[in-house]
């Protein structure tokens, strides 16, 4: 349908590597307890504005008996999920207008999608397509905290790229990128005013700290390369000639941070994010 997303305002790998490490299966504990999500019935899940497909994957790892379709309106998000993950009904679409009938799904799941959707549509088609009993659980990023390890400051060319193409912030703008947003009060308000029944709240607190000996190497250095794709597809949306000193900047000190953790320099470098997870029964 589009590329706005994937290629204005999000890379797929950016969403994707910083998603995988949130929904890892260290974490399914914290995501459980408020989704309560029936393991053993066949459920129909919907994730609605998946991205790059990584939540979609972790649930049919967490939910293996439930038949998972997930739907999204930039096409190269849903091509690289296709490509890259099986076992799950990919699509392309609207979340303002479901291609789906009435009554069709069990669950309806979304993670950071809320705030960027008018929430009559946003709310009123998942309503839509539930089944009565069904529910539609909403994750919403919350206020974190980042600790950023001194080789990963920002460098000088860095600093003088983005000064260089100051327009991203109209650009964001230009594309409604969190025109929604709500505080914790609003979120489950806007639910209930919209059609939800016992609408719950919990938070899932992931915390990503490579140095800290409860992770494996491989998830420590998956912390590492996840913000270096973060840093560097930002700098490459941009679509700007200017940028390859940026790049090399960002390669140079994440390479840095990686030497050092191979060391075991600890640098205690820290990334944390809160989710908010919302739960609304549709009666
Ligand atoms: C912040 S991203 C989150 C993606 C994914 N849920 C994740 O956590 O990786 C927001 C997503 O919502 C999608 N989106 C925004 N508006 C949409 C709409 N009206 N219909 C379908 N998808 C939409 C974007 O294309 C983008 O993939």
């Amino acid at each position: 349908m589009n590329n706005i997303w994937s290629e204005n305002v999000q890379g797929v790998m950016t969403l994707y590597l910083s998603r995988k490490l949130r929904f890892d299966d260290a974490f399914f504990g914290q995501y459980r307890r408020w989704f309560q999500i029936n393991e053993n019935a066949g459920l129909k899940i919907l994730e609605i504005g998946c991205g790059p497909g990584a939540l979609a994957e972790s649930l049919h790892r967490w939910y293996p008996r439930a038949q998972i379709t997930a739907i999204d309106r930039d096409s190269n998000f849903i091509s690289f999920a296709r490509a890259h993950i099986p076992g799950i009904d990919f699509r392309e679409g609207d979340a303002t207008a479901l291609p789906f009938g009435d009554g069709t799904f069990d669950v309806t799941i979304s993670n950071t999608v809320q705030e960027h959707i008018e929430p009559t549509a946003f709310w009123g088609e998942q309503l839509r397509v539930l089944k009565p009993g069904g529910a539609c659980l909403c994750l919403s990023a919350r206020r974190g905290l980042q600790c950023v390890a001194p080789c990963l400051e920002p460098t000088a060319a860095e600093n003088a790229f983005w000064r260089s193409v100051s327009q991203e912030e109209d650009e964001r703008e230009r594309y409604g990128v969190g025109k929604y947003a709500m505080t914790e009060a609003e979120l489950p308000a806007s639910m209930e005013k919209n059609g939800f029944s016992d609408v719950t709240t919990g938070y899932a607190v992931i915390d990503l700290t490579p140095d800290a000996p409860k992770y494996s190497a491989q998830m420590a250095e998956s912390m590492i390369e996840a913000e270096r794709q973060g840093e560097l597809e930002a700098i490459m949306s941009v679509h700007s000639e200017s940028g390859e000193k940026a790049v090399s900047a960002v390669n140079a000190k994440y390479d840095e941070r990686l030497r050092l953790y191979r060391a075991g320099v600890k640098q205690w470098d820290t990334l944390v994010s809160v989710t908010m997870i919302l739960r609304g029964i549709k009666r």
